[in-house]
């Protein structure tokens, strides 16, 4: 079953009288968040869309899902939340879709408090749930009206707009079929676009792709970057692949166990990790030997050998390679074929996790 549409809550009688204490509110958190200053200098703007700042949540049974986390998106980034499952990821999406409550810590999504000015953030954002959000008996330009007339839009600027993102999000032959028929990226397609109808200034995608084959995800990302240029939409996602964190996010948080152990830009993170990988094949009855001689050399490190591969890790992969060889070659051990890698998010992960990056097994989008 999808889940329920996002829409914001009716204004409620509480009209005026709650408008002016948020208002107080708003004042009072600015000068908390300015006082701590640390999330804020780390960003070197305080026109953060999207401003976390040390989110805590527990689940009944003690489940920790958020261990106290922080961090700024600028406008117009795109910043992802990188991690395996259960490692939070959603909890803290949804706590900023204000569709939970966080127990401790706080969030301003627009420059709006997430706990006390709900209804102003949810009309700021789009949000795209992990799980499809579509009616299957209705076609995808009848489930954009539907989200139009939930955010109480008028009726022409519906059509025009639900028009708009269907030529936008590639949909434009599928537009009028009932979604029961959608392959999962159009499914997907079609969940973005109506995280979109009410032009919101911040999308929150949660698993945007999980489950599309490679095709249907850089698909997705090219329409992605397309409306970004013509917006200028901040983007925070989801993900457990790593290659997508590096290819479509500006900046990315890797969270695991509820915290996070690292964030920058792909290249940032990458850079922290010292050295390049080298990668030998080797002949299998000589790779014990070949082990033994490497690991000996002056300026390596992290010596494994799995079968015939060997990999290591040097400072300047390019310059050492031909030592390597040329030292293996001396002692009679031949090398097959040698690559030399620059560090991968996979690395970054193993370094500041102590284990490699497992993923699990990604759930379904929709049936
Ligand atoms: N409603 C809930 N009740 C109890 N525990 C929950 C609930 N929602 C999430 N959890 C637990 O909180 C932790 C974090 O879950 P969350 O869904 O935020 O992780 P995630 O990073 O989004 O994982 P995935 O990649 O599988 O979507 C997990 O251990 C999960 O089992
Ligand atoms: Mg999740």
């Amino acid at each position: 079953m999808g889940a329920a549409p996002f829409f914001p809550p009716a204004p409620g009688p509480r009209g005026e009288r709650h408008r002016r204490r948020e208002i107080w509110t708003r004042r009072r958190s600015d000068r908390g968040y300015a006082a701590r200053g640390e999330v804020m200098n780390a960003m070197g703007d305080a026109d953060a869309v999207v401003l976390v700042e040390e989110l805590r949540k527990r689940y009944p049974r003690g489940v920790i899902a958020l261990d106290g986390i922080s961090f700024a998106v600028a406008p117009g980034e795109t910043f992802a939340l990188l991690g395996p499952n259960g490692a939070g990821k959603s909890t803290a999406v949804r706590i900023l879709a204000t569709l939970t409550r966080a127990d401790a810590g706080r969030a301003r999504v627009a420059g709006h408090d997430v706990a006390r000015e709900a209804g102003r953030v949810r009309a700021a954002i789009g949000y795209v749930a992990q799980a499809t959000g579509t009616d299957k008996e209705a076609t995808g330009r009848e489930n954009l009206v539907l989200q139009g007339r939930l955010y109480h839009m008028p009726g022409p600027r519906i059509r025009e707009r639900a028009s708009q993102l269907i030529q936008w999000l590639d949909l434009g032959g599928a537009a009028d079929r009932l979604t029961r028929g959608y392959s999962g990226g159009m499914r997907r397609r079609l969940d973005v676009a109506m995280g979109l109808v009410h032009e919101p200034r911040v999308l929150f995608l949660d698993e945007p792709t999980t489950g599309l084959d490679p095709e249907s995800r850089s698909a997705l990302w090219r329409d992605l970057q397309r409306l970004k240029a013509r917006t200028g939409l901040t983007i925070l996602l989801t993900t457990h692949y790593l290659e997508e964190a590096d290819e479509a996010a500006d900046r990315v948080a890797i969270v695991d166990h509820g915290r996070i152990v690292a964030m920058g830009t792909p290249a940032e993170l990458k850079a922290q990790i010292r050295g390049d990988a080298v990668v030998l094949d080797l002949v299998p009855a000589q790779a014990p030997g070949a082990r033994d001689l490497v690991a000996a050399l002056p300026g390596v490190r992290d010596v494994t050998l799995e079968g015939r591969t060997l990999r290591c890790r040097v400072a300047e992969g390019a310059r050492m390679l031909p030592q390597l060889i040329t030292a293996l070659d001396r002692a009679g051990l031949s090398v097959l074929s040698a690559a030399v890698r620059r560090p991968s998010l996979d690395d970054v992960y193993l370094h500041h996790t102590g284990h490699a990056f497992l993923s699990g097994a990604p759930e379904a989008v929709g049936p």
